[in-house]
């Protein structure tokens, strides 16, 4: 139960047990056999450990690095994931560009993920984009509100509406409903323009902290699941 409730490997938990760190209902036990079930009021290393069938983390994605779990070449998010979360089947919710920062919420939950990438939910993702070229205006604005149609591939693919809010400085920030292949990328170059940086900010209700830095995972709060969670009516 601790090694899938992500409080360490197999191996690391067993020593923890064994050293006597670890109480049920009041009890020591060596025995890293020992039943319990979700009743049981567990103490590891003088915490409370709570049985987790799904575990929900957010990490501040890097640039220059792919969103999988494996790669032959190239540096993965994964490498970002400790060893004692390894084989719990935990996988990113969606994907960011190898280029993209910010939010990726990684989970083993796959109702949650499903539905968060479905465009069916319409779960708000806001992306902070900062572009070279001319600047974007009020015709982006109403285009992007409309759903605009790309015609960058074979065949011309219609976007849900989607918030174009402009900053200053080149910048805006671009709330998207669905996650269509490169669709920031795509929508900016569409206008002549091109993505200089890019970096999602937020999922629903759930942002980075300001001060993270990349590279770092997270563990959501109940408040942050509970929010994804009731923004896919699960
Ligand atoms: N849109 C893009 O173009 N790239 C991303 O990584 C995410 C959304």
């Amino acid at each position: 139960m601790l090694s899938n409730s992500g409080y360490g490997t197999r191996s690391d938990v067993t020593k923890a047990i064994r050293k006597g760190k670890v109480t049920v209902n009041g009890v020591v036990v060596k025995d890293n056999g020992f039943h319990v079930t979700e009743d049981d009021d567990i103490i590891f290393d003088g915490e409370s450990a709570v049985s987790k069938s799904h575990l929900y983390f957010m990490m501040d994605k890097p640039d220059g690095v792919l969103t999988a779990m494996e790669d032959k070449r190239l540096p993965t998010i994964a490498d970002f994931i400790p060893a004692n979360l390894k084989n719990l089947k935990l996988s990113p919710v969606g994907r960011l560009d190898y280029h993209t920062t910010g939010l990726l919420i990684i989970t083993n939950d796959g109702d949650l993920s499903h539905r968060l990438t479905s465009p069916k939910y319409e779960v708000p993702k806001n992306y902070l984009v900062t572009y070279s070229g001319n600047e974007l205006g009020q015709t982006q604005i109403d285009e992007a509100a409309s759903g605009m149609t790309l015609t960058d591939m074979d065949k011309p693919i219609k976007l849900a509406p989607a918030k174009l809010e402009l900053l200053p400085n080149n910048q805006a920030i671009l709330t998207l409903y669905e996650g269509k292949t490169h669709e920031v990328r795509r929508m900016i170059s569409s206008w002549g323009c091109e993505v200089v940086e890019l970096r999602r900010i937020s999922i629903g209700e759930v942002s980075l902290p300001e001060n993270s830095e990349p590279g770092s995972l997270i563990e959501l709060s109940e408040n942050q699941i509970h929010s994804l969670k009731a923004a896919t009516g699960l």
